[in-house]
């Protein structure tokens, strides 16, 4: 497909994606997040090729894609604080999971065979004009294969994923999954944090969030290790030891031969946005290990040191 680097696409373009999709195919698109490996969600064939091509486990389930809240309200059992929430934080990087509706036309496959349905409603041009298009619901996991760091520019996709079509948007301005909150227990919970914040969600509610953890993996995007650079990586390094890349934050660094700054200047924010194509770039192959500054726990901060624990936990396995 004809890489667009505007952020709006011709009709032929938007055309031959939405009928790669009817035809059950994949296709990737940018989001505000990250690039997504997209499929009509209601067609189960479709779905599986999602799975497949990310070489993913079966029980991951996967985020449902929409242009707006009423095709959300129409999946699942919308509740009043997806109301509130769809309300403050759509179009944008924010994920509620919610029971699936009793008539959900949603692939199973999509839910992992359980009872609840994760939607979203991407705030980037492209995915909006797209998903407009469509007019229907597209399933859309980060299109890297399982395990591996997140694309936020269309060259990390082809380098994972070379022979799927790639629409490509720029790189992503938020460069973080999407915030992830659980409406479907008995309280809300922030299954995976995300640049919505914790507080910013907390304030739109008028309450606390709990954590999901009542002993089941109810999003196991959190499993422990999930985004794995090849090499190691050292948490709160304050020195740089021989052989090691540095990924560093702020304006004070310890000299390092390889070396990349999430912000200079210590934003958050740029922070998060770098963090995939940094640990990308120090990942190849000349050092044996990435030591990473400390990064401070507020804010989005929160969700850049998850996924910085869950890079540098240890691998038992290769999912
Ligand atoms: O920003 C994003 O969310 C990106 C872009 C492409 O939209 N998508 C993304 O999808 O990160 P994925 O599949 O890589 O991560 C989805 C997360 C996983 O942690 C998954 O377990 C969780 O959402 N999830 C999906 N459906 C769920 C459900 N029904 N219940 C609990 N967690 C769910
Ligand atoms: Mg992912």
């Amino acid at each position: 497909m004809n890489a667009a680097k505007y952020l709006h696409l011709d009709q032929p373009t938007v055309d031959k994606a939405v009928s790669l999709w009817r035809s059950g195919e994949l296709v990737v698109i940018p989001t505000e997040t990250v690039y997504g490996l997209a499929a009509d969600a209601t067609n189960s064939a479709a779905v599986a090729k999602i799975y497949a091509a990310k070489q993913r486990p079966q029980f991951n389930p996967l985020i449902v894609h929409v242009a707006n809240a009423d095709a959300a309200a129409r999946f699942t059992q919308w509740t009043d604080e997806a109301a509130i929430l769809a309300r403050k934080f759509w179009p944008g990087p924010l994920t509620l999971v919610l029971k699936r509706h009793t008539d959900c036309p949603i692939s199973d496959l999509v839910s992992a065979g359980g009872d609840t349905l994760a939607v979203r409603c991407p705030e980037h041009p492209i995915a909006r004009q797209l998903l407009t298009a469509f007019a229907g619901a597209i399933a859309a996991p980060s299109a890297n294969r399982s395990g591996r760091i997140s694309p936020t520019t269309a060259a990390h996709v082809r380098s994972e994923l070379p022979d799927i079509p790639v629409i490509d948007g720029g790189p992503c301005a938020v460069g973080l999954e999407s915030t992830v909150i659980d409406l479907s227990g008995e309280y809300p919970a922030m299954l995976r944090p995300g640049s919505i914040t914790r507080q910013q969600i907390e304030a739109a509610l008028g309450n606390k969030l709990g954590e999901g953890s009542d002993g089941n993996i109810k999003s196991p995007g959190q499993l422990a290790s999930h985004y794995a650079p090849s090499v190691p990586v050292r948490l709160n390094a304050t020195d740089v030891k021989p052989g090691e890349a540095l990924l560093a934050f702020g304006p004070e660094i310890p000299a390092a031969p390889t070396m990349r700054n999430l912000s200079p200047s210590g934003d958050l924010i740029e922070a998060a946005a770098n963090l995939f194509a940094h640990l990308r770039a120090l990942d190849d192959g000349r050092s044996h290990t990435i030591a990473v500054m400390p990064i401070p726990q507020e804010g989005v901060g929160e969700a850049i040191n998850d996924r910085l624990r869950r890079a540098a936990s240890p691998r038992p396995d290769s999912q």
